[in-house]
């Protein structure tokens, strides 16, 4: 048996979902390359791409997106009045699997859209309570991100915020077998259902080296302040053994198509007036003196831009807190990891890896004068 710390070169699904194609940088959604759909299509569209043929009555993007909206009015109701006194202490994603729970375990279209749309419901509720006001009540007849955004922000959203939140929703709706992706297919193996495999995706996409890089790219471009001080700033850091966020890949050898797709949706917001034109400016400097200070050290290992580096520019533009970050990233990959769970559990086996021992051998000595345990 042979042994693959990070299971680097383990291939552990067959998927009809998606291709990352680590060396040409290139990412295929069924059928469909990332640039065809980012920008293009909604949400509620990809998820009935992603979900077709794995519930007996996926209805296509139009139906799709008036069911999910009714799900968004139905998951409201699942917050209860105590809520925001006890919630709203916590980092957003932690209130958010707190809450998520509650989602009862099914494996059916209902669940599957009551999932999508409370990951989207908590998110905003969550950052309501943290600014002291209440969670607002969903548009059933709205599309899923301007949705989110009123929800967030208490007001409607303009066309080009909505549509930069629907490019970033899409953006990130499928990736492979991603760490978050494959919690999810171990958990569905299991048979448990659709609720605990998108809790188990939550939890794996909470740590910094998967979903929970964007807050800190911005706290890093705060710190750096200005494109001149760029250079110096990033080789103190990496000088101290730290690891620079939003760059580096464990698939990618070539730069993240993500983050192409999320610079284009950025500069579209800047030119309909939505962000700071300085703020893409100071991005692109850091971006540039990150890149070259990378392959300065590490000439021997591409590390190029990855998708968190032009979300935290993205979110932050569309008025989203840092620390909600991760939780909008899950109300985006929910679906792709609602349709791995699927396809799991349709054709897949308990996923049951082997490990090596290489602890002590019992000392059968010891173990004869040793008392049974009470
Ligand atoms: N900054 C500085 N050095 C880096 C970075 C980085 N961002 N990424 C990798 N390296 C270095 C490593 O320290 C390592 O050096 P060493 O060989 O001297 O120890 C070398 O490059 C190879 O790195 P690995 O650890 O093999 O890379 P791995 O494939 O395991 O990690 C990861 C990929 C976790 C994304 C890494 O690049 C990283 O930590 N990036 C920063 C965090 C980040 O942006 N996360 C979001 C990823 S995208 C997503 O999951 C949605």
């Amino acid at each position: 048996m042979q042994m693959d710390d990070g299971l680097e070169g383990v291939v552990a699904a067959r998927t009809v979902l998606s291709e990352v194609d680590g060396a040409a940088g290139r990412l295929v959604l069924r059928g469909h390359s990332l640039d065809a759909v980012a920008g293009r299509w909604r949400y509620e569209q990809v998820l009935a791409l992603l979900w077709r043929g794995f519930f007996e009555d996926a209805p296509d993007g139009d139906a799709l997106a008036g069911a999910l909206g009714r799900a968004r009015v139905e998951a409201a109701s699942l917050l209860r009045a105590d809520d925001r006194e006890a919630l709203s202490a916590l980092p957003p994603v932690e209130a958010m699997r707190a809450l998520l729970a509650r989602v009862p375990d099914g494996d059916d279209l209902p669940t599957a859209l009551r999932l999508v749309a409370a990951t989207a419901v908590f998110t905003a509720a969550v950052l309501r309570w943290r600014a002291g006001l209440p969670a607002l009540a969903p548009q059933a007849d709205a599309p899923h991100a301007a949705d989110l955004l009123r929800l967030a922000h208490g007001a409607p959203a303009s066309a080009a915020q909505a549509a930069g939140l629907d490019a970033y929703l899409v953006t990130v709706a499928d990736h492979g077998l991603n760490a978050s992706t494959f919690a999810a297919r171990v958990v569905a193996s299991t048979g448990a259902g659709l609720a605990s495999a998108v809790l188990a995706g939550l939890s794996a996409l909470k740590g910094p080296l998967h979903g929970g890089a964007p807050g800190p790219v911005l706290d890093m471009l705060d710190a750096i302040g200005s494109a001149g001080a760029a250079a110096r700033w990033l080789d103190a850091a990496l000088d101290r053994g730290e690891r620079l966020m939003g760059f580096g890949h464990r698939i990618y050898r070539v730069r993240d198509p993500r983050a192409d797709a999320l610079k284009g949706a950025l500069h579209r917001l800047a030119e309909a007036g939505g962000m700071q034109p300085e703020r893409v400016a100071l991005a692109e400097a850091v971006e540039r003196a990150a890149l070259a200070s990378l392959q300065a050290r590490k000439p021997g290992r591409v590390l190029e831009t990855n998708v968190e580096f032009y979300t935290a520019l993205l979110l932050e533009a569309l008025g989203l807190p840092r620390e909600a970050f991760t939780a909008i990233f899950a109300a985006g990959r929910v679906g792709g990891w609602i349709a791995h769970a699927r396809e799991q559990v349709r054709g897949g086996r308990l996923i049951r890896p082997q490990s090596v021992y290489v602890g002590p051998a019992p000392d059968a000595r010891q173990e004869c004068a040793e008392p049974l345990p009470a």
